[in-house]
């Protein structure tokens, strides 16, 4: 484990190159254990998140080749009867889309209620909600999620709220599903679209993704294939938001700019100048920041995972921000955080109330977790001083690369080992 040393106030330019995106990948690799060949995966993010996925399926008897450092051929010819211990669902939320690809091709599949960022209680009631309304039989016990089913067949499901979990979980359970299956109130986000297109190009029959309305025909067969993942709509935010904040210049490579719409557009709000293109975007900072108001929405509103870097950035603006977060009931642990670096902020409920000020001064900090880590590595990148961020575990799990990406923007960051600190740490 290591600290960045961040020594801030060099304005950003020059180009950087999106990775792909880190949560279509936590779901298209379970997916791909679906297909009765291999399917080989490109574009696939070099993350810690993606490394435990990997590890949880050769666990259960995947064979994966690494063809590159973003490519990977997923085998799931010799998967054995799936249990996902503990030990390795607690690193990840995303181990929960083993249950929905899994429970369509075994009868028995048990997997560990999953870890995750700490930023709300996260249920997951609206998953089991859709998997018991397709035939699956679901006990919790001792921490463990058992899911049983003889057989599946389509129905209508009508979610509660919009989670972006809950769509992808019970999408993969009914592709194989007799019948239709109709998701209503499903969550629109681009990665819940690339798993569609994943599974329709081996085969599924998938319509309306990208919309709240989802048919699922079920098939018989999967077959693997290649495919790329998209970019990391929230990596190429976090690094426009790196450069309006250090007052840069830079160039986002390799992203589809529509997916980055609620940015761009808040944004130019508070005076970035914005080209697009086909697949990148430049982004000019304005002298001085105008603040402005924000409410993280489900896509296409503006992303809660972008709200605390976003909140670093306004922490430079002129004049009185709002911003509320309405999706997690706890995601403004970083707050404190902040404040150390010079910051001005207050939190009521739901809502932190950013005053401006001119600058932000380096302060020891530490990542609570991972887009709280980025908020604060965008904080100090804009700090005079240098900055020691502890915990950038939190980071690593989502961005690949972000100091060699940030530093060769220009910025100043040093990675120091911390050999006091253990690997454990849940994603
Ligand atoms: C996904 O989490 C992302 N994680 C999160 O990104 C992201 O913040 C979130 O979607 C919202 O966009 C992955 O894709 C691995 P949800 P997920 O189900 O699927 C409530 C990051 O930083 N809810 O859309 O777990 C829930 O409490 C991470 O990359 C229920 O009530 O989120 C929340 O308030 C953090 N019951 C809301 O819905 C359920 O069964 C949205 O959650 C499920 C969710």
């Amino acid at each position: 484990m290591a600290n960045f040393f961040v020594r801030g106030g060099t304005a950003l330019n020059g180009s950087v190159v999106i990775s792909g995106a880190k949560n279509a990948a936590v779901a298209i690799i379970p997916a791909a254990l679906m297909a009765n060949t291999p399917s080989t995966i490109e574009n696939v993010p070099d993350i810690r998140d993606v490394h435990t996925l990997v590890a949880i399926i050769s666990g259960l008897g995947a064979k994966v080749t690494r063809l590159d450092k973003h490519t990977i051929i997923i085998d799931s010819s010799e998967l054995g009867c799936p249990v996902v211990p503990y030990e390795a669902a607690k690193r990840m939320r995303a181990s929960y889309y083993l249950l929905g690809a899994l429970i369509s091709k075994f009868p028995q599949v048990t997997v560990s209620m999953p870890g995750g960022c700490s930023i709300g209680a996260r249920p997951i009631d609206q998953h089991i909600k859709g998997l018991r309304a397709l035939g699956v039989e679901i006990s919790a016990e001792n921490g463990m999620i058992k899911a049983t089913a003889k057989k599946l067949t389509g129905t209508e499901i009508c979610f509660d709220t919009v989670s972006v979990g809950a769509t992808i979980n019970v999408m993969l359970a009914s592709v194989y599903a007799t019948g239709t299956t109709v998701l209503e109130n499903a969550a629109k986000e681009p990665h819940v679209v690339d798993v569609a297109n994943f599974l329709n190009s081996l085969g599924a029959d998938i319509l309306g993704a990208g919309t709240d309305i989802i048919r699922i025909k079920g098939v018989k067969t999967l077959t693997g294939r290649s495919y790329s993942i998209i970019p990391d709509q929230i990596e190429a935010g976090t690094f426009m938001l790196g450069a309006m904040a250090t007052r840069g210049c830079i160039e986002i490579k390799n992203i589809i700019p529509r997916h980055l719409y609620a940015i761009t557009d808040k944004l130019k709000n508070i005076g970035a100048v914005i080209t697009e293109f086909d697949d990148s975007v430049c982004i000019q900072a304005p002298v001085n920041l105008s603040s402005t108001n924000i409410k993280t929405m489900p896509y296409p509103g503006f992303p809660t995972d972008l709200q605390p870097q976003m909140v670093a950035l306004l922490s430079l603006a002129q004049g009185t921000s709002v911003v509320t977060e309405g999706i997690w009931e706890n995601r403004f642990k970083y707050v404190g955080e902040l404040i150390r670096l010079g910051a001005k902020l207050q939190v009521n409920e739901r809502t932190v109330i950013v005053e401006g000020v001119p600058e932000l001064n380096a302060a020891p900090v530490k990542a609570p977790d991972l887009r709280a880590g980025a908020a604060l590595l965008v904080a100090a990148l804009a700090a005079s001083g240098t900055t020691e961020l502890e915990s950038v575990e939190h980071i690593e799990r989502g961005y690949e690369n972000i100091v060699g990406k940030f530093c060769g923007l220009g910025a100043n960051i040093f990675v120091v080992a911390d050999p006091l600190k253990s690997s454990e740490q849940t994603a």
